[in-house]
């Protein structure tokens, strides 16, 4: 939920580290923080607030060191105020440290601190990790090269929760100490420099080559090296990872933010999370997978588990894997999963969709999984992230790097890489004849133009944003497939908006709902799927007799006069229809929340990974 950067190398470390910070600003900016290394001593200055106001600090251009470490917070434990911004440092101001994660025993290592005569500042759970590498390091009576080290690894055994931390130490003005367990954290590499970050685009204008580490794992840098040790402190190789996004894919391009920026790309991520997977009259192609028939016959169930908008994409693919390939498939939010003792066992397939690859409640519910012997596989948008590092088989959207704390394209491809998997499916278990499948992956091949075309929709969509945000209430309808872009539609809008959506299956509404239907409230509804459209126009009229005023998106030719406003879009196959009818939804939430004059990128209390439960 934070975003740590860490610079260790030959320039001076706060620009790079600022730099860093304002890039990693999607993922916490209640508060921010930085700490250099300067002539033997730490420096330490932070603030409340966003990154340019600790930029604007008296002093901070006066940093000269070439090591320091940076935070951007997103409170958990405290008010976002300067005492509990990171980066922290122990009562003798040796060691500072950044931290991502949550320590969940802090009450208990801090009462022992206190006890041991500490004391503290801050309401966080993060003070005790500096106090007690300091606690580790005063008591360890070996002077050797490792004690540093080993006062860190002490430290780190002792914490329950999940961390990615960075250290940096007055006694070791060339070494920085860093390692994570359920929060990421990559290291990028070039001949005399590290950069450290919580993501991958914050640093890739500076390299391309990563190291990416696995839990545990600790790692002593200077700028020419970076030593990797195991948990018992034996040494360990590593090898750089190449990353092929380019630095241009995390900068705005020209437009006003990145969600909008996300929205346009859609074409392209696309084309690429398709890439060579789907031609006509060849199979699938899903190497990394080598499923068999006996393998997928046997399946009792399929769980598709992830959150919030990962999880809309989930019901997508619900609604593909069930009709192509007849296994029953279960859509959970990762939440609940991890809680409710789920019946799984080795005939359960637990397909895994996340982003980032990093979201706490997602990875425990693999881990779970993984523990009851289902196989488990992972759709992620980031190559090497925590739950692809987890899961028995990994896939990949390629929807670029998503900065925007709102999906956009990562929904869509998501939706796509699943139908794709569907597909897959049903070719290795002969569900479904191969002319049928021919005209699905012809629709697919279709989608980026199509996209283009839908994105033509902006200007009128600008417009009816322009008469509806002011609206307190909005609702959203649809039936089948159309009902879960419904969801993800009204997600869109409140998260970025702050607008109350409520979306609803649209034969639910007369059995409660529709009570809430006034003059004037508005009503959007997705209509793409050909057999159940007369029956959403029914429930629609319903709303209209009572009122409300509609906007419909729809690919069908249907008769407009009964509605305010109708988004038409082009027709394409049931399965993957949500990855038209979304678009104009996507870029309504992002008008409403223009014409409010919001931060369309870093909508309140919200942050892009979601690494604590
Ligand atoms: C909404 C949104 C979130 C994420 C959810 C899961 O726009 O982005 O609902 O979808 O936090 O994140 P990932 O996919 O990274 O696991």
């Amino acid at each position: 939920m934070c975003g740590i950067v860490g610079y260790i190398g030959t320039k001076k470390a706060c620009p790079i580290l600022l730099a860093g910070l304002s890039r990693l600003e999607y993922r916490g900016y209640d508060s921010a923080g930085v700490s250099t290394i300067e002539k033997d001593e730490l420096s330490l200055m932070k603030d409340k607030g966003r990154v340019k106001n600790l930029s604007n600090l008296d002093g901070i251009d006066k940093l000269e060191g070439t090591i320091g470490i940076a935070h951007t917070r997103w409170a958990t434990h405290g008010k976002p105020s300067k005492e509990n911004s990171h980066p922290h440092q122990d009562n003798s101001k040796t060691f500072s440290v950044v931290h991502n994660g949550i320590i969940e025993n802090y009450n208990e290592l801090r009462n022992f601190l206190l006890d041991n005569g500490y004391t503290f500042y801050s309401q966080t759970d993060t003070e005790v990790i500096p106090n007690l590498i300091h606690y580790h390091y005063t008591k360890d009576t070996q002077n050797d090269d490792l004690k540093f080290l080993r006062a860190v690894k002490n430290a780190c055994l002792e914490f329950k929760g999940s961390f990615a931390i960075e250290v940096i130490s007055k006694l070791y003005p060339d070494n920085m100490i860093v390692v994570r367990q359920d929060s990421p954290l990559v290291i990028g590499t070039c001949e005399d420099e590290k950069y450290l970050s919580s993501d991958i685009p914050a640093i890739l204008s500076y390299t391309r080559d990563f190291y990416l580490l696995n839990d545990l794992e600790f790692v002593v840098l200077t700028n020419t090296t970076a030593k990797f040790y195991d948990k018992n402190l034996n040494e360990i190789e590593k090898q750089t990872q190449n990353i092929e996004w380019n630095a241009c894919s995390a900068e705005k391009d020209g437009f006003d933010d990145f969600m909008l920026k996300e929205i346009y790309e859609q074409p392209t991520a696309i084309r690429e999370t398709i890439g060579s997977k789907i031609s006509l009259n060849t199979k699938c192609e899903f190497d990394e997978l080598g499923f068999t028939k006996d393998y997928l016959s046997n399946l009792n169930k399929i769980y598709i588990v992830a959150c919030g908008t990962a999880m809309h994409a989930g019901l997508s693919g619900k609604n593909a894997i069930e009709k192509l390939c007849r296994i029953p498939v279960e859509v959970d939010i990762a939440s609940e999963f991890r809680y409710r003792d789920p019946i799984i066992d080795e005939k359960t397939l637990c397909i895994f969709i996340s982003q980032s690859g990093e979201t706490a409640d997602t990875i425990a519910a693999l881990k779970l999984s993984k523990e009851k012997k289902a196989k488990t596989l992972a759709i992620s948008n980031v190559i090497g992230s925590s739950i692809t590092r987890e899961a028995d088989y990994s896939i990949y959207t390629h929807a670029g790097p998503e900065i925007a704390v709102a999906s956009t394209k990562a929904y869509t491809s998501q939706v796509m890489l699943i139908n794709i998997l569907a597909i897959y499916f049903a070719e290795v278990l002969e569900t479904c004849t191969t002319s049928y499948l021919n005209e699905l992956k012809k629709d697919i091949l279709e989608l980026p133009k199509k996209i283009e075309e839908t994105l033509k929709c902006n200007e009128s969509i600008k417009n009816f944003a322009k008469q509806i945000y002011q609206e307190k209430d909005v609702f959203f309808l649809g039936r089948g497939i159309d009902e879960t872009v419904a969801r993800e539609a009204s997600l869109k809008l409140k998260e970025i908006s702050y607008i109350h959506s409520d979306s609803y299956a649209a034969g639910e509404l007369k059995h409660g709902p529709i009570a809430l239907i006034e003059n004037d409230i508005t009503v959007i509804s997705i209509l793409t799927d050909a057999n159940l459209i007369k029956k959403t126009v029914s429930n629609i009229q319903e709303v209209i007799t009572r009122g409300a005023k509609t906007l419909i998106v729809t690919n069908k030719e249907i008769d407009n006069s009964m509605f305010n406003f109708v988004i038409n879009i082009p027709d394409t196959n049931c399965f993957i229809s949500p990855i038209l009818s979304i678009i104009p939804l996507q870029l309504l939430a992002y008008y409403i929340s223009k014409e409010k004059g919001l931060d369309v990128d870093k909508p309140r209390n919200l942050a892009k990974s979601v690494t604590v439960e």
